[in-house]
C-alpha cells in the first residue's frame, strides 16, 4: 500500500486540506495524524472493519480497547450511556460535564458505559468506551470533517508513541492510507485515562492532567491500584499490562542523590565498557558532563518534567536506532507530569531501579 503523506501547518491552515484525509476514514480507511499527546492512528469508530484494520496495521491485540475522538462534546450522547442510573457513582452525566468544560479539548481520556452504535471492535469487547476530545487544532478540524475516529497511538504495538512525524512513517508506511504531518507533539505522554464506571473516579492511566487537576473538579479521585509498583493486581486498561514503551536495550532507573547516581552510573559504564556493552544515560541537561557513557541524552533543565515527558519517547527510539544495549536513567520528579513521566520509564524499565546511595555504601 502506498502511504500519501500531507504537511499541514498547524498555526496556519485551511480546513479543506483535510478533506481528503476525512474522506478516506469515511469510506473506511485508515488515517495517521497528529494530537497535542502523541500522534494517533485514526480509523472509523462506528465501523468495525475500520477498527479492524487498526490493530492489522499496529500489529496489536484486539483485547486492547481504542479511544474514540471527537470533536464536540454533543456527539457524546450518540455512542455512551448518560443515565445517572447507569453508574455507581453519584451523577455521572455532571462529572462528564464538568470534566469537560474544565480539560476539553486536551489531554484527558473518559470511560464511559457504551452505547450499541460503538462495535465491540472498538472496544476490545468491553461494555464501557474511551472517549477522548483532543486540543491540536489539526486533529479537532480532522474530526470534525469525519465523525467519531478510533485512534490509539500511531506506533506499532509495543514501540514507544510517536511524538514526530518520521516516528509515525519509521512504523507505519505502507501499512495505512495517510499520514498528515503536523510536526512535533505538544505534550508527548498520552492522555489521562479516568473511569466513571467503577465505584470511584479511578485514573487508570496518569498522564498532564493530574490526580489533584481532576480533584479540584470532581472530588475524590484514586489510582487504579493496577498500575502502582509491586502490585499484583492487573490494570484495569487492557493496554497498561503489556510491556509497552519498552526500548530493545534493557534499562534501569537509578535513584539517590546525584553524586551516587553519577558514580554508580560511571561504575558500572566502565564495567559495561570492558564487557563491549552498549551504554546509555538519560539525565537532566545540567549532568550531560558527568557521565562516562558511549551516549548520553539530555531531557531538558533539572526539574522542567515537561521537557522530560516531550523528549522521553524520542530518546527511546534514538537508543534503539543507535544500537543502545544497556540504559541508565535518572529518576525525575514524581510530582505534576512527572507522575506520568515516571510511569512510563518505569514501565520501559520493566520497574528495574536500584538505590545508588545504598549500592555506592555496600
Ligand atoms: O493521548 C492519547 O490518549 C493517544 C492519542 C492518539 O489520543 N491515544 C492513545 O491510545 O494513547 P492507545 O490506544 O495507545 O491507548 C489507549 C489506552 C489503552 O491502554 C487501552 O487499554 C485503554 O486506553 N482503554 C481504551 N478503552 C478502554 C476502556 N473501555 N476501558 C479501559 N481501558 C481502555
Ligand atoms: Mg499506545
Amino acid at each position: 500500500m502506498d502511504t500519501e503523506i500531507i504537511k499541514i501547518d498547524r498555526d496556519n491552515f485551511d480546513e479543506d486540506e483535510l478533506q481528503r484525509a476525512a474522506d478516506i476514514i469515511r469510506s473506511g480507511g485508515l488515517v495517521a495524524f497528529p494530537t497535542e499527546t502523541v500522534y494517533g492512528l485514526g480509523g472509523d469508530a462506528l465501523n468495525k472493519s475500520s477498527s479492524e484494520k487498526i490493530y492489522a496495521a499496529k500489529g496489536r491485540p484486539s483485547d486492547n480497547p481504542l479511544i474514540v475522538h471527537i470533536a464536540d462534546t454533543s456527539q457524546i450522547d450518540r455512542i455512551a450511556v448518560l443515565d445517572k442510573e447507569a453508574y455507581q457513582i453519584e451523577d455521572v452525566p455532571g462529572k462528564v460535564r464538568a470534566l469537560a468544560e474544565r480539560f476539553w479539548p486536551g489531554p484527558l481520556t473518559l470511560i464511559l458505559n457504551k452505547k450499541e452504535e460503538v462495535p465491540y471492535e472498538t472496544t476490545g469487547g468491553l461494555n464501557t468506551v474511551a472517549i477522548r476530545m483532543p486540543s491540536d487544532p489539526i486533529a479537532m478540524a480532522f474530526i470534525r470533517r469525519s465523525g467519531y475516529i478510533a485512534a490509539p497511538s500511531a506506533n506499532l504495538s509495543g514501540r514507544p508513541s510517536p511524538t514526530k512525524v518520521s516516528h509515525v512513517t519509521e512504523d507505519l508506511s505502507g501499512r495505512i492510507d495517510m499520514i498528515i504531518d503536523g510536526g512535533d507533539v505538544e505534550i508527548g505522554l498520552e492522555s489521562t485515562i479516568v473511569d466513571l464506571t467503577d465505584s470511584k473516579p479511578m485514573i487508570l492511566r496518569p498522564g498532564a492532567v493530574t490526580v489533584s487537576d481532576l480533584s479540584e473538579v470532581i472530588g475524590e479521585v484514586i489510582y487504579d491500584p493496577g498500575i502502582k509498583v509491586g502490585e499484583n493486581v492487573a490494570p484495569k486498561a487492557p493496554g497498561m499490562k503489556y510491556r509497552h514503551y519498552a526500548p530493545k536495550g534493557e534499562m534501569v532507573i537509578v535513584t539517590g542523590s546525584a553524586r551516587s547516581v553519577k558514580e554508580y552510573i560511571n561504575r558500572r559504564a566502565e564495567e559495561d565498557k570492558h564487557d563491549l556493552i552498549k551504554t546509555g544515560v538519560i539525565c537532566a541537561d545540567e549532568h550531560v558532563l558527568d557521565y562516562r557513557a558511549s551516549v548520553v541524552k539530555c531531557t531538558g533543565k533539572l526539574g522542567d518534567e515537561e521537557a522530560v515527558a516531550r523528549r522521553l519517547y524520542s530518546i527511546l527510539r534514538e537508543f534503539d536506532a543507535e544500537e543502545v544495549d544497556m540504559i541508565y536513567s535518572e529518576a525525575f520528579d514524581d510530582e505534576g507530569i512527572g507522575s506520568a513521566v515516571m510511569n512510563r520509564l518505569l514501565k520501559a524499565a520493566g520497574h528495574r531501579v536500584i538505590d545508588a546511595d545504598e549500592a555506592m555504601s555496600s
